[in-house]
């Protein structure tokens, strides 16, 4: 897809920083079919680009994203959902390593909030309100909300959200580990910005194996992912930027990273 034939994102750049803004207010950003071919294929163009070190991801004011299109959904057989293997095309940004900021402002709601979890952090804003609603139209949470949740927050918060129609707002989403910040509403931007343009201006591969990393702890053992992590350590020794950024502090200089 050419950048400008999206019809329901906006994408732009500023340095190493790739900003995607879901746009379809008239459905407070629900996620039909169009949306998540064009996330997907935005941030798949972002990661294949090295010139991109980070990736913000955000809604509007009103809306991250009121989650998947209901009134798509809603006409939808039990075969039909089988054979497309509805929500699973989301699994690509699984593989996508450049490192996602979500900044929600508004609702986040059902996949909306699954896709914020889908992240690598959460910037929220004051006005954020986290839920998973999906109980109410006959469905459970299908894009990781029992599961990346749960991780996230524990099972008694997980399952109250999960059960009942209950929005957690910001300071509550940040204060059960849910969000990593939370910024005045009018601020979201700028400071979902800055904690991109900070992990963007490191060296690319010590980031992937950062990230990679943490991202163990929630796949394998505490023995598995610690042997994880040593291997990936002391691969950092293998990179140019490791020499550099060591060289940097000695010197009592900014590091010059080459991302090699
Ligand atoms: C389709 C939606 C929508 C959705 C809102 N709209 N959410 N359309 N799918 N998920 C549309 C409304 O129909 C309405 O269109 C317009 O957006 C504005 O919404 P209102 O309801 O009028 O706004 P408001 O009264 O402010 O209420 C906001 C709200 C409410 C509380 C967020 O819209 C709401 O409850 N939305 C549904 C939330 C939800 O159940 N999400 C889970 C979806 S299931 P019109 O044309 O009437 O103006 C899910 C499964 C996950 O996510 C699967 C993985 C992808």
């Amino acid at each position: 897809v050419d950048m400008s034939d999206y019809t329901t994102i906006k994408v732009s750049t500023d340095g190493r920083v790739g900003t995607i803004t879901l746009n379809r207010p008239e459905a407070l950003n629900a996620l039909n079919l169009t949306l998540m071919g064009e996330v997907v294929a935005a941030m798949e163009a972002f990661d294949a680009d090295t010139g991109i070190g980070a990736i913000v991801l955000t809604g509007s004011a009103k809306a991250f994203a009121a989650g998947a299109d209901i009134k798509e959904m809603s006409a939808k057989s039990h075969a039909d959902v089988v054979n497309e293997d509805m929500i699973s095309h989301w699994d690509r940004l699984i593989g996508v390593r450049t490192p996602k900021v979500a900044a929600v402002s508004g609702y986040a709601l059902g996949g909306g909030c699954e896709l914020a979890m889908m992240c690598d952090l959460v910037v929220a804003a004051e006005s954020a309100k986290f839920g998973q609603p999906e109980t109410n139209l006959g469905i459970i949470p299908g894009l990781g909300g029992t599961q990346r949740l749960t991780r996230a927050v524990g099972k008694a918060v997980a399952m109250d959200l999960v059960l009942t129609d209950r929005m957690l707002s910001a300071e509550e989403a940040a204060s059960y580990g849910l969000v990593s910040r939370v910024v005045p509403t009018d601020d979201l931007l700028t400071a979902a910005a800055d904690v991109a343009a900070k992990i963007a201006a490191k060296s690319l591969p010590v980031v992937y194996a950062a990230k990679e990393s943490v991202d163990r702890a929630f796949e394998t053992t505490l023995r598995e992912g610690l042997m994880f992590e040593r291997r990936a350590f002391h691969a950092c020794f293998a990179f140019e930027d490791r020499a550099e950024g060591m060289a940097a502090f000695v010197e009592k200089r900014k590091p010059e990273f080459k991302n090699r």
